[in-house]
């Protein structure tokens, strides 16, 4: 037999052969062949059942933070077990309600924090898809590799196309990001606010470069600030060498698992409008064979343009689907990313679009 699946060794032995063999006629084969046959533990020590020692480096795939067979969580199941094991979810126990109460005590939740216990994984997932539902709110973010289980909800966010494929259709509403490293991502983003401008890259899973005016960088504070970052500057004065060079550095960057932000308006714009969008980003991931991530933010509801003070609120943040930029033309990627922001905006934010639609902006791109 072999555990190469999990991509461990396979352990062999009289006992451990022997249960394997009962293992492979009786267990469905949900998972991987068991890469070994274990009979007890004790810390941080396991012991199989051909009598060989181990150091526990897996724990559980990292859940037995408390090692094996500890003699007070020993004790505490065991007075368990001769009082009640199960009693469903029509009762509770003085036990249950104890464990909820330490639970929000120690993670700090606040009065209005509560407990969910689940079994497993899976169903602390399942259960954080359906709270995510609740808001209202279809879309569910994940990433590609992801592991976050085998049950129907849990694996439709699972990022890994072997485990997803053979039980499609998935739950809808998930879109998964990309993180392979050598993957470059060309994020394009609408810009009300300089807000946006230190938010992403907080929030994003890769270092970012954002694509700038040579100009910024000698604004006090914001240019030493943003300086300091990877930064792919254009001089504008310099057209069409300026596009060379910024596939060129976009390129190097992707290559090293960086992604490449920009800003395709060019500049801050009012709320409730939009302005012309330039196909500069859809250009340099169609060069690069990156795909591009539209993303929408209400920044100005609470940090409009030039406006030094800024309004108590909450700024909504919509991430599109990652959308490959391959034999496609720079102009039409453009059109379905704006597209894609200008009526997610609408949707965040529907107080500024009175008509439903963004009113076109007079603003134009580099005269920040
Ligand atoms: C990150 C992560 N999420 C969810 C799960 C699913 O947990 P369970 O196997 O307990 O259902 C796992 C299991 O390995 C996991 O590693």
């Amino acid at each position: 037999m072999s555990g190469a699946a999990h991509g461990g060794p396979s352990i062999t032995g009289p006992e451990t052969d022997a249960l394997r063999e009962r293992f492979a006629r009786v267990a469905m084969r949900s998972a991987p062949s068991p890469m070994a046959a274990l009979s007890h533990g004790r810390g941080a020590r396991v012991w199989d059942v051909d009598g060989r020692e181990y150091l526990d480096f897996l724990a559980g795939i990292a859940v037995n933070a408390l090692g094996h067979a500890h003699p007070a969580v020993v004790e505490a199941i065991s007075a368990q077990a001769q009082r009640l094991v199960h009693v469903s979810n029509y009762f509770t126990t003085p036990q249950a309600v104890a464990f909820a109460e330490r639970l929000v005590r120690l993670t700090g939740v606040g009065e209005t924090g509560r407990v969910y216990p689940a079994n497993s994984g899976a169903e602390a997932i399942e259960a954080a898809l359906k709270l995510a539902r609740r808001t209202g709110r279809p879309r569910i973010l994940a990433f590609e590799q992801g592991f976050h289980g085998r049950t129907m909800g849990a694996l439709a966010l699972t990022g890994k196309p072997a485990l997803r494929t053979p039980f499609e259709p998935m739950v809808p509403g998930v879109e998964h990001l990309p993180t392979d490293p050598q993957q470059g991502v060309v994020l394009l983003c609408k810009h009300q606010s300089t807000y946006e401008t230190f938010l992403m890259p907080a929030i994003m899973p890769r270092a970012l470069a954002y694509v700038f005016k040579k100009e910024l960088l000698s604004i006090p504070f914001f240019g030493w600030s943003i300086g300091s970052l990877d930064m792919i500057h254009i001089d504008r004065s310099q057209r069409a060498a300026a596009f060379n060079k910024v596939v060129q550095q976009g390129k190097r960057l992707m290559d090293q698992g960086v992604w490449v932000i920009m800003f395709p308006e060019g500049t801050r714009i009012p709320r409730g409008e939009k302005g012309k969008y330039r196909s500069g980003g859809t250009r340099l991931a169609i060069e690069c064979g990156a795909p591009v991530i539209p993303i929408a933010v209400t920044s100005a509801k609470c940090w409009p343009r030039k406006a030094f003070i800024k309004k108590p609120g909450i700024v909504d943040i919509s991430i599109g689907p990652a959308i490959p930029s391959v034999g496609r033309k720079p102009d039409e990627l453009m059109r379905e990313v704006e597209a894609w922001i200008e009526a997610e905006m609408v949707r965040l934010d529907p107080e500024a679009y009175p008509s439903g639609q963004p009113r076109l902006s007079r603003l134009k791109p580099g005269g920040d």
